[in-house]
């Protein structure tokens, strides 16, 4: 990575492409930290222009072009629709913006290769929005994973169950492959859930045995746009789907740990709900979304644990994620102010020398379990992550 003349975050300007439920979070978590969103783009400047008046914003830009543009934009945020995270982001690092990008970060390991190679010639700043690392508790773990806190890691489990597709009159773009990909549970929700668990434990995913299973081939569609987690009523046409309700998942780590893992967009009663268990040779750690301020550490020969998102109590890697003092819940929207405090200051030059928040290159390996996962679901055999 090139050197940069440290600054303040405050001179630095973003954009961010995509109004829709994360986009807005993304603008928010920016806010917090004092960044100036410059604006923001959407499917339509009509569409833009109505939520950049809603979120308090300066006037939405006319188009994507716009806004690679504007030379006060350093930073492109890319919240749309998975299919366009490819072109725009390698449109954004062409522009000679530093780009950060949701996850999946493409459609296909073949973009993703790409986009790592780009983002490192390009020596831009480059990250992919696996937030959820950015738990206090989980950047604790990971620390206390690396210092030897559980053992050795033998056993990975858990789950990432959600309702929101239930129905067959429930609708979204992640439905269509041609919008989402042609994995959707395992690729939306799924990666992240085992881009943490590599993360907390330090360890990658080498091969995979999955089960995929759409439960709901034909759903309505309504003939107007949905919003993400919306319900609607009006008319609606007939649709086949291929993309998975939910999937089944063995792991092998390449440490020799084993882990499992179901993930479903059809759990009635669970509306985001991310759980996973790390066993050691000498403790076991866990931790659920729905009560993100705490760690469960069990033992064997003494009392289990419950740590509390005490930044007093937690480490450095802990610490540095937490905005709040203990007892003051943080959550969901807290863990991007605290991914982005890590990437800005690698944009203000201010970072350490290797990104210590994901990168491209993490999204890609995520492309690789997840591509790893489809071929075993079809072939009905183990499948290896390709290396990259
Ligand atoms: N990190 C997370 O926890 C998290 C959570 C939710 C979604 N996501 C990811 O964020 C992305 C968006 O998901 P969402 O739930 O916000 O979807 P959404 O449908 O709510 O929002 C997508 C937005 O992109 C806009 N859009 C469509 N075409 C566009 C274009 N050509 N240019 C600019 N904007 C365009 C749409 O109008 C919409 O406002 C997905 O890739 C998803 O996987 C990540």
């Amino acid at each position: 990575m090139a050197s940069r003349t440290t600054r303040p975050i405050t001179e630095i300007g973003a954009a961010v492409v995509g109004t829709g439920f994360i986009g807005e979070v993304h603008v928010e978590a920016l806010r917090r930290l004092g960044v100036q969103v410059r604006g923001v783009v959407g499917s339509s400047h009509a569409r833009a222009e109505e939520r950049a008046a809603a979120l308090a914003l300066p006037p939405a830009y006319e188009s994507f072009q716009a806004m690679l543009a504007d030379t006060q934009v350093e930073v492109v945020h890319i919240t749309s629709p998975n299919y366009l995270h490819y072109p725009q982001a390698k449109a954004a690092l062409a522009a000679g913006k530093h780009v950060i990008c949701e996850k999946p970060l493409t459609m296909t390991s073949t973009e993703s290769a790409e986009l790592v190679r780009l983002a490192e010639a390009s020596e831009l700043v480059n990250a992919v929005n696996f937030n959820l690392r950015y738990y206090p508790i989980c950047q604790h773990l990971h620390q206390f994973v690396r210092e030897g806190g559980l053992g050795d890691v033998r056993l990975v489990s858990g789950h990432y169950l959600q309702d929101w597709l239930l129905l067959d009159t429930d609708w979204n773009w992640r439905l269509e492959p041609a919008l989402g990909g042609k994995l959707r549970a395992v690729a939306d929700i799924g990666s992240h859930w085992m881009d943490l668990t590599s993360h907390v434990t330090g360890r990658q995913i080498v091969s995979v045995m999955a089960d995929l299973k759409t439960f709901i081939p034909v759903r309505q569609q309504p003939t107007g746009p949905v919003e993400t987690f919306a319900r609607t009523g009006g008319p609606t046409s007939a649709r086949t789907i291929t993309t998975e309700d939910c999937a089944t998942i063995l792991l092998r780590f390449d440490n020799g740990a084993i882990g499992n893992l179901t993930i479903s967009q059809i759990s009635a009663g669970r509306r985001n709900t991310l759980e996973f268990e790390v066993d050691g040779s000498n403790s076991a750690a866990a931790w659920n979304s729905e009560r993100p301020d705490e760690l469960w550490i069990g033992h064997r020969g003494r009392p289990n644990e419950i740590l509390p998102r005490d930044p007093s109590l937690l480490n450095a890697e802990g610490r540095a994620a937490a905005s709040l003092p203990a007892g003051h819940n943080e959550g969901f929207a807290d863990t991007f102010k605290a991914l982005y405090r890590s990437v800005y200051r690698a944009v203000a030059g201010d970072g350490p020398s290797e990104p210590e928040y994901p990168t491209f290159a993490d999204g890609h390996d995520s492309m690789l379990v997840c591509e790893a996962v489809a071929r075993s679901a079809q072939q009905g055999t183990w499948a290896s992550v390709a290396p990259t």
